[in-house]
């Protein structure tokens, strides 16, 4: 958890869903502007929750082909899987992850309602079948917030958590940013929030 940046209203929320896994739903939404860390913090808290992990990007050709049912059963089906280090390394260690497996959806936002709508029940009943937890992740933007994104259908079903860096946190933010990387300018910090990803690649240039 120490390699983020998360202002503390959004780590507690994800500390909570890390102890409460096995309480969730089994789909989560990780939402919010492009570069706050939803892809990156969905694969490390996969692995903390499930004991097999497997990435999928909304836009890659299966996801256009066919119906949602067939894509789950391949996504059920196909190896793509992403064994975790521990598990391996140690197959007798007394492992209480909550999931057998996690599916991350990755830009899910990319799919048109009517093939979101599509997943809403099979998301569902994959999840009781394999005990799976889905993370769907979705890029928002300031003109598309997450209820013009995902249909209502979806939105219903999953816990959604809001990763976005608003202008009340820019303080604190910049703060937990510079306290690590103190030679980071305050005033381009500010410039450059909410997008983490430019901010973390000029601290990756001047360290
Ligand atoms: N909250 C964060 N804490 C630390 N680094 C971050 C954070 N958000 C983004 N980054 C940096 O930006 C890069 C892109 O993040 P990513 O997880 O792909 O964002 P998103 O999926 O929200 O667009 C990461 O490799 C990481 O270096
Ligand atoms: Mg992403």
């Amino acid at each position: 958890m120490e390699q983020f940046i998360f202002h503390a209203e959004l780590k507690n929320k994800l500390e909570f869903i890390i102890e409460k896994s096995h309480k969730l739903g089994g789909v989560l939404c990780f939402h919010g502007l492009p570069g706050c860390g939803k892809t990156t913090f969905s694969e490390y808290y996969a692995h903390k929750v499930a004991k097999e992990v497997s990435v999928f990007d909304a836009n890659s050709h299966l996801f256009d082909r066919t119906s949602a049912a067939n894509i789950l059963n391949t996504i059920k089906e196909t190896g793509n899987i992403v064994l975790d280090e521990d598990a391996e390394n140690n197959p007798h260690s007394n492992d209480n992850r909550a999931w057998d497996r996690c599916f991350i959806i990755d830009e899910f936002h990319n799919l048109s309602e009517k093939r979101q709508d599509a997943y809403k029940v099979s998301l569902e009943k994959v999840s009781k079948e394999l005990n799976a937890l889905f993370i769907l992740i979705v890029n928002t933007t300031r003109e598309r917030p997450l209820n013009k994104t995902l249909t209502s259908a979806i939105l219903s079903r999953c816990q959604a958590i809001d990763f976005d860096i608003k202008k009340h946190h820019f303080d604190e933010v910049t703060y937990l940013i510079r306290r690590k990387y103190p030679m980071l300018d305050e005033k381009y910090i500010k410039q450059t929030l909410p997008d983490l990803r430019q901010v973390m690649k000029r601290a990756k240039l001047l360290s």
